[in-house]
C-alpha cells in the first residue's frame, strides 16, 4: 500500500479515457527500459533501486556527522546548484517551522544555502552573518567544476579558514563529489576534508537519496531512514505493475503526455502551503532539465496558492488555454487553528467562524480547481495525508520514476542537459577562459 494518491477526473473532459490508454504499450516499454537499464541515458539509472540499495553503515555514518556537525554549529551552510542543491531543501524546508531562521529554540542547526547563485550581495550578506555564528559547510558538486558552488567554496574556505584556523576548519568541511574525478575530488583528498560520493550512475536530479540530500536532511534533524523507507515503498510499488490501473506514475506519465498532445504545453505544479515551495522548485528541476529538449517537452511552472490566486489567478483563469495544472495536496496540517467570531462581524465573516483554517484553504482549494477546469485548465491532483519523511520518500521516487517514463514517452534521454552548456560556453567566453580565445573574440562581435 501506498499512502500517495494521484486523482484525474478533473482532465476527463480534455482528454478521453481511449487517449490516456493508448500509451499503454509505451508504457510497458519505458516500464521496461527504467528497470532493466535498456533505455536512452541507461549509465544514468543507479537511483532506480537506490532506496531498497541504501545500506546501513552509509546511513549511520552520515547520522553520526550529522550529529558532530550539531554539536559545533548553529548554521550549516550547503554549498551547490540544481540537483546538488535542490532535493535537500525541498525535503528540509517542507519539514520545518516555517519561521525556523525566527526561533529562539532551535536544537538542530539552521541549515542555510551558498552556490545556487552568483550574486555578490548574496554573498556578503551571508559573510556578514557567518562573522556571527558558529558554522561548518557541506560542499557539494558531482562535477567538481561548476562555477557557482566552486566560487562561493574558495570564499568561505578562505573564511572558514580564517575564523577556525586551517587544522580546525578542516573538520569543518565535507565535500560530496564524484569518487576519483574533478577538481572539488582533489582539493578535498589534499586538505583532508571528510568526502562522501555521489554515485557515477545517478545523476544530480536524481540525488537526493544519495549523501547530497541525506546528509544536510540529517543535520536539519529529521529522519532520513523514513524518508529511505517511504521511498522504497513507493520503489516496491511501482516496480510492481506495467498496467496503468495499477501504476500511479505510468497513469500521471500517460495523463501529462495525453494533454501535452492536445496542446496544454505547461504544467502549473500547485500547492496551498508555502512550505512546499522548494518541493515545486526541485520537480520543475527534476522535469525540465530531464525533458525539454530537442524542441519537445511540457514546460514546468509553479505557483502557491492561495497568494498566487492574487498574481497568476487571472491568466490561469482566462489567458492562453495552454496549461494545465497538478496540484500538490496535503489532506491534514499538523496544527489546529479556528476562524475566530467577531461580535461586529464586519467583514462578513462569521459564517466561517469555528471552521478550521485547514478547511477554509480545502474549500479553496475545491474551489479553484473547479473554475479553473470551467475556464480551460485540466486539474491532476496528488494527495498525501501529511507531510512527514515516510510520504515525502514516497513523492520523491515517484516523481522521478514518472519522470523517467515521461521523457520517454516523447523519446528524450531523461538524464543529460546538453542545454546547459550554452550558457556556461558564453560566460566563459566574456570572461576570457582560457582555451576560449576563438569564442571570446565571437562573442565580443556580439556585443
Ligand atoms: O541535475 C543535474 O545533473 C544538474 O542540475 C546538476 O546537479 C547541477 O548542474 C550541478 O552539478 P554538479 O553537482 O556537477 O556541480
Amino acid at each position: 500500500m501506498i499512502h500517495l494518491k494521484l486523482d484525474y477526473a478533473k482532465v476527463k473532459s480534455f482528454v478521453t479515457d481511449h487517449e490516456i490508454n493508448a500509451f499503454q504499450q509505451d508504457l510497458v516499454k519505458a516500464h521496461q527500459d527504467l528497470i532493466n537499464k535498456s533505455g536512452k541515458g541507461n549509465d544514468f539509472l543507479g537511483w532506480v533501486n537506490l532506496p531498497s540499495e541504501i545500506d546501513d553503515e552509509l546511513l549511520n555514518s552520515i547520522e553520526n556527522d550529522a550529529q558532530a556537525i550539531r554539536g559545533m554549529a548553529e548554521l550549516y551552510v550547503v554549498i551547490g546548484i540544481g540537483g546538488s542543491y535542490l532535493g535537500a531543501r525541498a525535503v528540509i524546508e517542507a519539514l520545518n517551522h516555517n519561521f525556523a531562521a525566527l526561533k529562539k529554540d532551535n536544537k538542530y542547526p539552521l541549515v542555510i544555502y551558498a552556490g545556487q547563485n552568483i550574486s555578490e550581495d548574496y554573498m556578503h550578506d551571508l559573510l556578514e552573518i557567518l562573522e556571527q555564528k558558529d558554522y561548518a559547510l557541506c560542499v557539494i558538486s558531482k562535477s567538481g567544476t561548476t562555477t557557482e558552488p566552486a566560487v562561493a567554496f574558495r570564499i568561505l574556505k578562505n573564511h572558514l579558514e580564517k575564523k577556525y584556523g586551517k587544522l580546525n576548519a578542516e573538520k569543518r568541511i565535507i565535500a560530496i563529489t564524484d569518487k576519483s574525478r574533478g577538481a572539488l575530488k582533489k582539493l578535498a583528498d589534499d586538505e583532508g576534508y571528510k568526502t562522501y560520493v555521489v554515485p557515477d550512475d545517478v545523476g544530480g536530479r536524481y540525488s537526493v537519496l544519495t549523501p547530497v540530500g541525506l546528509l544536510p536532511i540529517a543535520v536539519a534533524g529529521f529522519d532520513i531512514r523514513k524518508l529511505a523507507e517511504g521511498a522504497k515503498n513507493m520503489q516496491l510499488h511501482l516496480a510492481q505493475s506495467t498496467t496503468l490501473p495499477d501504476n500511479v506514475a505510468l497513469q500521471y506519465a500517460a495523463v501529462r503526455n495525453a494533454l501535452y498532445n492536445k496542446g496544454k504545453t505547461i504544467e502549473i505544479m500547485v500547492n496551498y502551503m508555502p512550505n512546499l515551495y522548494y518541493i515545486t522548485e526541485w520537480w520543475k528541476q527534476l522535469y525540465g532539465e530531464s525533458e525539454g529538449k530537442e524542441n519537445k517537452g511540457i514546460f514546468p511552472a509553479g505557483v502557491g496558492f492561495t497568494t498566487d490566486l492574487h498574481s497568476m489567478g487571472q491568466y490561469i483563469q482566462e489567458g492562453i488555454r495552454n496549461i494545465f495544472e497538478t496540484t500538490l495536496s496535503i489532506e491534514k496540517p499538523h496544527h489546529y487553528i479556528e476562524v475566530p467570531s467577531d461580535k461586529e462581524n464586519l467583514d462578513g465573516l462569521n459564517f466561517i467562524a469555528g471552521k478550521r483554517i485547514s478547511e477554509v484553504n480545502k474549500m479553496a482549494e475545491l474551489g479553484t480547481s473547479i473554475a479553473h477546469v470551467d475556464g480551460g485548465v485540466p486539474n491532476i491532483k496528488i494527495s498525501l495525508p501529511e507531510i512527514n519523511e515516510f510520504n515525502l520518500g514516497e513523492l520523491i521516487y515517484f516523481y522521478e520514476f514518472a519522470c523517467g517514463i515521461s521523457a520517454y514517452l516523447i523519446n528524450v534521454n531523461p538524464f543529460d542537459q546538453p542545454g546547459v552548456e550554452a550558457y556556461k560556453n558564453n560566460m566563459f567566453a566574456l570572461l576570457g577562459k582560457p582555451g576560449f580565445e576563438k569564442e571570446t573574440e565571437e562573442i565580443k562581435k556580439r556585443l
